[in-house]
Order: structure tokens, then sequence, then C-alpha cells
């Protein structure tokens, strides 16, 4: 214990000691001292450990040392300063990477950092280049805002001359020195260091000479000549004036030297102009334009140097102001009908000043049809931002057919607009009891999905309904599946340039757009998807909320050899407070169909025979939103032969489950008051070669290939009589009924429904087309059917479920649902590549009964009140 005690003790000294120790690593070409006044409190600086350790009053580190450093005070930083100097000698070579002020130790002690470096050349001299926003002179009274203070020391052989202070953020960009020189950047004490660094190389010349790019817009700028400045020494500034601006120079303190021959003397210069020469006390030169540079020439003397007082000392005033002569663009849209313009400032582009017709605006709007001047005062490219708005409109059908397949091109915009074009919009104005069409110009129509397929570099069509509701990003190209969007409603059709291209390059037409007559549906597609690759489908806005009480109709292309695969990748259903948010699928040019509600399970996975409608409608959410992505792809259907061999196989299925059902009904006509069935068809494994289609039993595999129908459509057929109400009714088909959608009386389906399903509270005003009765409607299954391998699988619920019938119009026959058989229905199915409803017009009446009384039994969709089907 005690040697414990004892070794947290000599830590705790050991602590204590070292309290404001240092190890120090110097690196190569630096050396560092730490050094204070003579006067002042009694501190010293320590270097070395224990019997070794030396305390001074300085301590001197050389390169590529490590030291153990102290101080034997509280607070060291208030009296000693740390300097730390680099020697770069670049008489033969000079890597020694840029100028950076990058020492992690005494972070609160003033620092002063010096870069020393020599050179030996009368041809070439080293230029200091300094990055962002360049340097700015001070007088030597002045402070810096971040309290970085540069200076420069420039050896020359008459003596030392000092460039003066500078600091961050100026207009000076570039400083040529020459010989030797040093720079200095002090940092007082608990100040963070900047990570402002430099770049130094060397260039032809031997001059003295100080770079500055003067900004746009009013300003002021001084400049210092150095003190210290030898006799006959010449010092040159060179100045970028910004475009469009003039600039006046005025000597604002001159300190005459005392001269000895030739007088000092100022010459302008600017490119293609002859020098102007002047003295310092003439007149400088007012309100000229362009780049221009002042020369600085000491007169002769005799003594060299000299000091502040007594030498050549000027600080001179660069002023800049706007020169005052706009650039000018004459705008015509009296040709290009609907077009509009629109040209806005970016938030920095202060300096930056349009007109319309010599009224200088913030924003100007051309006007479609106009045709107007336009003036533009220092702007830049990049200061503007420059959007057309095109608008078609159609007021009624019949009198405008020519707007029937207008391409959405990108319109021509005068090139004497500076700025690019980077957003154009076409608006297009449906005529009552119309809609628009959008098509691609080639090839098809793609969708981009946010976050997963884009539309690569193509140009994309950013598409909206009215209210700015999106529908959705598209592009042509190849690998889409869009033939056409057709859309109820106005829409606007907009296009922006990425970064900086200017759409006015653009010549492909984006989309092709035509007006048609009404649609049913707040927005249909027509797709037809690959063969190759799975496709993504999703409604509009994803992965936003698809529009309140909005309608979404796919019409799904399947191709003849093929069936569709439709997965429900992603699916977000709302609470509603007014109607339902549904999903149907139903197949083309048939009655059978499958629907979902939101307060429903809807089931991911279908499998689709033939070409089909997805539709899709929301209701009005009151929380969470409606928005569906899904995935089709295609496979191929068994081939015909295996068709052809297995149809004989299912044929004589048939013919037995015929005679099994003949007997089954004879016997029950015999014992009516059994209600309990006792035929049951084993549903086995469904395996067939080449069945790609059907991999798992229904028991075991979620995935189901599907048709529904609906109770009042199952019922209303086999009453063989004519139920037809208007709005029922499909008019054209023989055995069709309309779906019905909404749901039936509340207190009929809660004795009938499973308790256990979720529902959401009824808000639907509609009342059932037939009226359920509870003799017409039997009860379903709590669970699915389960295992059914077994032919002694009874569900007792089953028990005293019956299942009516009507054999002839109003008079109702009893009949057990296990009569049904679902395999012999799928397994004709698969035989014959046919989908159910094909099954149910084409087979013999009993057949065609029994696949359909299937459909009923099977599973009955517990909310719609319809009975989905697992075929
Ligand atoms: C610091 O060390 C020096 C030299 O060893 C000594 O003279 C001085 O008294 C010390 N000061 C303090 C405050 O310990
Ligand atoms: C600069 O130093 C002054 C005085 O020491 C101080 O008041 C100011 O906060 C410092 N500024 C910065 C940016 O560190
Ligand atoms: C640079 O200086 C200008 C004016 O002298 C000032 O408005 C600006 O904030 C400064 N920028 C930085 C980064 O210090
Ligand atoms: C002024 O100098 C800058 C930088 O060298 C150059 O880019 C610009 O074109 C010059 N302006 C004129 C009008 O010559
Ligand atoms: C700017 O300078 C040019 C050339 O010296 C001159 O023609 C013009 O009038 C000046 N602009 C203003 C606004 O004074
Ligand atoms: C544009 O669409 C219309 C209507 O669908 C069609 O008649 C026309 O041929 C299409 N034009 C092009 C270039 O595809
Ligand atoms: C339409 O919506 C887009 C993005 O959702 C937005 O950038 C744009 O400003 C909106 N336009 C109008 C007219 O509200
Ligand atoms: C699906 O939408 C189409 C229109 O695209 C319509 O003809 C069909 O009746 C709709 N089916 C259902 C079940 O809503
Ligand atoms: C559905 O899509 C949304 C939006 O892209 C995404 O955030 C979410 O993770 C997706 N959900 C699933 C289950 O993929």
């Amino acid at each position: 214990m005690s040697w414990l005690v004892f070794g947290l003790l000599l830590v705790l000294t050991a602590g204590v000691s070292e309290a404001n120790a240092v190890t120090v690593t110097t690196g190569p070409y630096t050396k560092v001292t730490i050094s204070r006044p003579t006067e002042g409190p009694d501190c010293f600086v320590c270097v070395g450990e224990g019997s070794a350790q030396t305390c001074k009053l300085r301590a001197d580190i050389n390169q590529l040392q490590t030291l153990h450093v102290s101080f034997n005070c509280s607070r060291p930083q208030d009296i000693f300063t740390i300097e730390i100097n680099r020697d770069f000698d670049c008489s033969m070579s000079c890597n020694y990477g840029p100028i950076q002020a990058d020492w992690s130790f005494f972070q609160d002690f003033k620092r002063v950092f010096t870069w020393d470096l020599r050179f030996k050349s009368s041809t070439r001299s080293f230029q200091l280049e300094f990055p962002g926003p360049g340097m700015r002179q001070i007088q030597s009274s002045e402070q810096c805002p971040d309290n970085h203070t540069y200076s420069i020391l420039m050896y020359l052989r008459a003596g030392p001359m000092n460039l003066g202070k500078f600091c961050q953020n100026g207009t000076i960009t570039r400083i040529q020195i020459l010989w030797k020189w040093r720079l200095t950047l002090e940092v007082p004490k608990e100040t963070t260091l900047s990570q402002f660094s430099f770049k130094y190389s060397e260039v032809v010349g031997s001059v003295f000479a100080v770079d500055a790019v003067l900004p746009r817009g009013i300003s002021n700028t001084d400049f210092f000549s150095a003190s210290g400045f030898p006799f006959a020494y010449t010092v040159m500034w060179n100045f970028v004036v910004p475009p469009r601006h003039n600039f006046t120079v005025d000597f604002v303190k001159y300190n005459k030297p005392e001269c000895q021959g030739k007088p000092v003397k100022v010459i302008y210069q600017q490119a293609n102009m002859a020098p102007v020469e002047k003295t310092p006390t003439d007149e400088q030169p007012a309100n000229y334009n362009r780049n221009f540079s002042l020369s600085l020439t000491n007169c002769d003397g005799k003594t060299a140097g000299g000091s502040s007082d007594s030498g050549l000392l000027l600080n001179f005033r660069v002023s800049v102001f706007r020169g005052g002569i706009p650039d000018l663009c004459a705008v015509d849209l009296q040709n290009d009908k609907g077009l509009s313009l629109q040209i806005e400032k970016k938030n920095q582009a202060e300096l930056c000043e349009i007109g319309m017709d010599k009224v200088v605006k913030e924003k100007i709007v051309v006007p479609a049809g106009s045709k107007v001047s336009l003036s533009f005062l220092d702007c830049l490219k990049d200061d503007l931002i420059l959007t057309a708005t095109k608008t078609i409109e159609c007021q009624n059908l019949a009198s405008c057919p020519s707007v029937a397949g207008t391409l959405l091109t990108i319109p021509l915009v005068d090139s004497c607009l500076p700025p690019s074009l980077s957003q154009v919009t076409w608006v297009l104005n449906v005529p009552e009891r119309g809609s628009v069409e959008l098509s691609a110009p080639q090839g098809s129509l793609y969708q981009s999905v946010p976050g997963d397929q884009v539309c690569d570099q193509l140009l994309s069509a950013q598409v909206s309904a009215a209210n700015n509701f999106s529908i959705g990003d598209f592009c042509s190209a190849s690998k889409g599946i869009i033939q056409r969007i057709q859309i109820s409603s106005s829409i606007t059709v907009t296009t922006s340039a990425d970064g900086n291209k200017d759409l006015r390059q653009v010549m492909a037409p984006l989309l092709n757009a035509s007006f048609n007559s009404e649609i049913d549906e707040t927005l249909i597609y027509t797709v037809y998807p690959r063969i190759s690759t799975s496709a993504l489908i999703m409604t509009p806005n994803w992965p936003g909320e698809m529009k309140p009480d909005s309608t979404l109709s796919y019409i799904v292309n399947v191709p003849e050899d093929y069936s569709a695969q439709l997965l429900f990748s992603n699916v977000t259903f709302p609470e509603c407070l007014k109607n339902h948010a549904e999903v149907h699928i139903q197949e083309l040019g048939s009655d059978l169909e499958v629907g979902f509600r939101e307060d429903e399970k809807l089931v991911l996975e279908h499998n689709i025979l033939k070409s089909f409608y997805l539709n899709m409608s929301n209701c009005e959410p009151e929380k969470g939103i409606f928005a569906i992505l899904s995935k089709i792809s295609l496979q191929k259907k068994p081939g015909k032969l295996l068709s052809i061999i297995l149809g004989v196989v299912g044929a004589l299925l048939a013919l037995l489950i015929i005679i099994l059902v003949v007997v089954c009904v004879a016997v029950r006509k015999k014992k009516r008051q059994i209600n309990r069935s006792s035929i049951y068809i084993p549903k086995g494994n469904v395996s067939l070669p080449g069945d790609v289609l059907f991999p798992k039993t229904r028991a075991d595999n979620d995935s189901h290939v599907y048709t529904s129908i609906d109770d009042t459509m199952v019922y209303g057929h086999l009453l063989q009589q004519d139920l037809s109400g208007p709005g029922h009714f499909n008019g054209h088909q023989v055995d069709g009924y309309k779906a019905f959608s909404g749901p039936v009386d509340k207190t009929i389906k809660d004795t009938l429904y499973d308790p256990t399903v979720e529902r959401g509270p009824d808000k639907d005003t509609y009342h059932p087309f037939l009226a359920p009765s509870e003799t017409f409607i039997p009860s379903r299954p709590r669970t699915p059917l389960g295992r059914l391998d077994s032919m002694d699988y009874e569900d007792r619920r089953m028990v005293d479920n019956t299942l009516y019938t009507f054999k002839t119009p109003g008079e109702p026959n009893q009949m057990n649902r296990s009569a049904a058989d679902p395999v012999f229905c799928q397994s004709l199915m698969i035989i014959l590549g046919q989908s159910l409803s094909w099954l149910i017009q084409n087979m013999r009446p009993h057949m065609r009964r029994i696949c359909r009384i299937y459909l009923m039994v099977e599973k009955m969709n517990p909310v719609t009140q319809r009975w989905n089907v697992l075929i």
C-alpha cells in the first residue's frame, strides 16, 4: 500500500514542477529565441532537465533540436517573446515550401515570426504572392484588425529599406523584391495564428515593384513609399483598375529629400500610351480609366540612405469610381409569342446596375411581345441571373390545333444579354375540358428518382402541376419507359442549367407537349417496361406526398409473352380525414382487379399476366403522406409446348374435379342440414417445370399472382342479370361490372370482419351498390388458410360458413365454400398462360363457376368488400 502512495506522490510532485514545461522541437532552418527585456519581474527561462538545467533571461534553440523549456514564474507570457526565425538560403535552390506561421508551441506568448531569404543575382528577383484578398499597407502607427502585422525589410547595398507594415485583406497581390530580405509577422500573446500563407518564387527582372488590384465600386486606397529609400532608386506600383471604372491619384503627403542633382520624378504609364512624367508637386492624373503604373524615382544625393525624417517619403491615395458608361442591349420579343425574360441581380452584385428603357431597376422583367432597351452598368456576367418563361396556351381545343405537338425548345435569346441563360420555364395553359400530354421528342421519357437514378448529363425537365405541385423530373432517354404523360391541369415545365452552363447552347428540344381532350384521372402515365431491366415508377412528387384528392393511373403495357412483376418497394400511406387513399391493380380489358385502402395492409408483390392499370388515389390526409415507389419487371411466360402438355393434364384434372363437384353437389342436396364440408381437394405444392411464376406455395410466400374480383361483380355475374345502374357498369362488357369502391355499411361489416384487423374510422358517405345482407356476405377467415398440404385440414371457422350463390336469379343456392379449388384454377392459369378473366370467360360453364367461386372463397378483402383472389 505504501509504495502506491509513494508512487502517487512522485507523480504529483513531478506534475507541479513541470507545470509550464514544454518540450520544444525545431524543424530544419528554424531557430527559436525566447527572450525578455532586462527590466521587469523576476522570471527566468530554464532549458534542460535535472542537473543540466540552466535558467537565464534568454534561450536559443537551434534547428533540429529538442529541448525541455520551462519558466520559473507563473505568467511568463507577460514577459517573454518567442521569435521563430526561418532562414532560407536561395542562392542555389529554393524548395522551402510556402511561408506560413506554423508553430504549435507557446500559443499564449507574443510571437515574432521572421523569414530571411538570401539570393544573389542582378538580373533576377523574388516575388511574394499574397493569396485571397491580398495585403493592405498601413501606417506605422496603425494596428491590423486581426492583430497579425506583417512587415518587410529589404537589404540593399545602401542599407536596409523598410517597405512598411501590412495587414491581410487589401489590394496588394504581389511584391517583387531583390537580394536579401526579411519578412516579419508579429502576433501578440493569446492570439490564434491565422492560416495565411504566401508563395515566393524567382522572377526575371530587377525592379522593386508592388502590384495592386483595385476593387470594383468606389474606393480609396493608401500607399506608402518605403522608409530608407536610397537615392536614385526606383519603386514601381502597378495598378489593375476594374473595367468601366476611372481612377484619380492624389499625393497626400510628400517628404522631399535633400537632393543634389536630378530631382524626384513620377512617371505614369498606360498600355499603348506615351509615358507621362510629373514631379511630386504637380497635379496628378484625375479621372482616367484602364490599368496604369506609377514609378517613383528618388533624386540624386550625396549621403547614402537617409533617415525617414530627411529621406523621401510619399503617401499617395488612389481613388476608384465608376466610369459611368453602361452597356446597352436592345431586346425584341415581338416575334416569339409568349416569351418573356427576367433578369435579376445576385445578392453580392451591389455594384452592378441594371435598367430597362432608362429606368434603373433591381429586377427586370421583359414582358412577352415587347421591345425594350436594357442597360448594364458595371455588371459582370456572373452578377446576373437570366431566366426565360414561355407561355403556351390554348383557349379551346378546337381553335388551336396548331398547338398539338409543340416541341419545348430553348428559346432564342439575344446574345447581347451578358448573363448566361440559367433557367427556362414553359407554362402550358390547358383549355377548359382539356388536358396536356407530354412525350419525348425522341425515344421515351425517363423519370429520375431523387437520390437514385437521375437524368445523367441530360437536361432534365421538372414538371409541376397547378399550385407548383411537383410531378417529377423527366428527360428524354433511351432507357426511359414512359411513352407519355397526360395531365389534367395546366402545368409548368422547368429546366435549369448546371453550374455556369448556358442553356443557350442547348439546341435539342426537351419535350413534346400537346393539348388533348380531358381525362378522368389527374395524371395518367403510359408505360412500356423494358424486358431487360426493371424500372421504377413513383407517385408524383416522390418522395414527397402525392397531391391530396388527386388520382393517378399507370397504363402498364406488358408484351404478349411476358408477365409483369409489380413490387411496391417503398410505401407510405396517410391517415385520411375524408375519403380513402387507394391502390388498384386492374387487368386491361377486364374487370378483374385488386384494391387496397390506406387502412389495410398492402400486398407488396404482384404478378400480373397481361397489361394492366395501376391506379392510385389520394384522400384528404389528416396525417402522413401518400407516396409509393414501385418497381416493375417483366418475366417470360412458360413456353407454348409445355403449355400444351400441361394443358392436357389440366383438362384431365378438370374433368375429375367436375365429377367430384357434381357428386358433391348431389350429396349435399340430399343432406341439406349438414353444412359442414367434407370435400376438400388438397393443395399441394404447385411446382411445374419452368414455372417461374410460382416459386413457392402461397402458404409460405407473401407473393401472389393476382387478380381480384369485386363481390358485387361476382354475384352480379352469377345472377346473369342486368344489375346495371348509372355508373356501375362498364357498359361494353357483357359480364363485367365496374368495381364498387365504396365500403359497405359499417354495422354489417363490423359483425363480419375480423376484429383483429386494424381499421381506420369510416369516413365514406357512400352506400353499397348492392345492399349487403347477412345471407349474402360470407364471413372471412381470420387467418390465411394456412398449411394446406393435408387432406385433414379443416378450418374450424369454416364450419358454419356457407356461401350463398344464385342458381337462378333471386333464388339463393347454398354451396359449401370448400367446393372451390384454388389449385385447379391456379394450375389452369399457369398451364394456359392466361389470366383468370380469360379463364372465366372462355371455359365451360361448370369450370367457369368453379374458378369463380374459388375467387370468392379464397380471400375476401375485409374493408373494400372485395374478393382478393389468389390464383
Ligand atoms: C528563477 O531562477 C533564477 C535562477 O535560478 C533565480 O535567480 C530566481 O530567483 C528564480 N525565480 C523564481 C521566481 O523562482
Ligand atoms: C487584437 O488586439 C486587441 C488589443 O490587444 C484586442 O482588443 C483585440 O480583441 C484583438 N483582436 C483580435 C481579432 O484578436
Ligand atoms: C476586408 O476589408 C473590407 C474593407 O476594408 C471589409 O469590409 C471586409 O470585411 C474585410 N474582410 C475580412 C475577411 O477581413
Ligand atoms: C488590367 O490588368 C489585368 C491584370 O493584368 C488584366 O487582366 C486586364 O485585362 C487589364 N485591363 C486592361 C483594360 O488592359
Ligand atoms: C472616365 O474616364 C474616361 C477616360 O478618361 C472619360 O472619358 C470618362 O468621361 C470618365 N468617366 C467619368 C464618369 O468621368
Ligand atoms: C409530338 O406529339 C404529337 C402528339 O402526340 C405528335 O403528333 C408529333 O408527331 C410529336 N412530334 C415529335 C417530333 O415527336
Ligand atoms: C415552385 O417550387 C420550387 C421548388 O419546390 C421553388 O423553387 C419555386 O420557387 C416554386 N415556384 C413558385 C412560383 O412558387
Ligand atoms: C384505372 O384507370 C383507368 C384510366 O387510366 C380507368 O380506365 C380504369 O377504370 C381505372 N380502374 C380502376 C379500378 O380504378
Ligand atoms: C423510402 O423512401 C424514402 C425517401 O427516399 C427513404 O427515406 C426511405 O428510407 C425509403 N424506405 C425504404 C424502406 O426504402
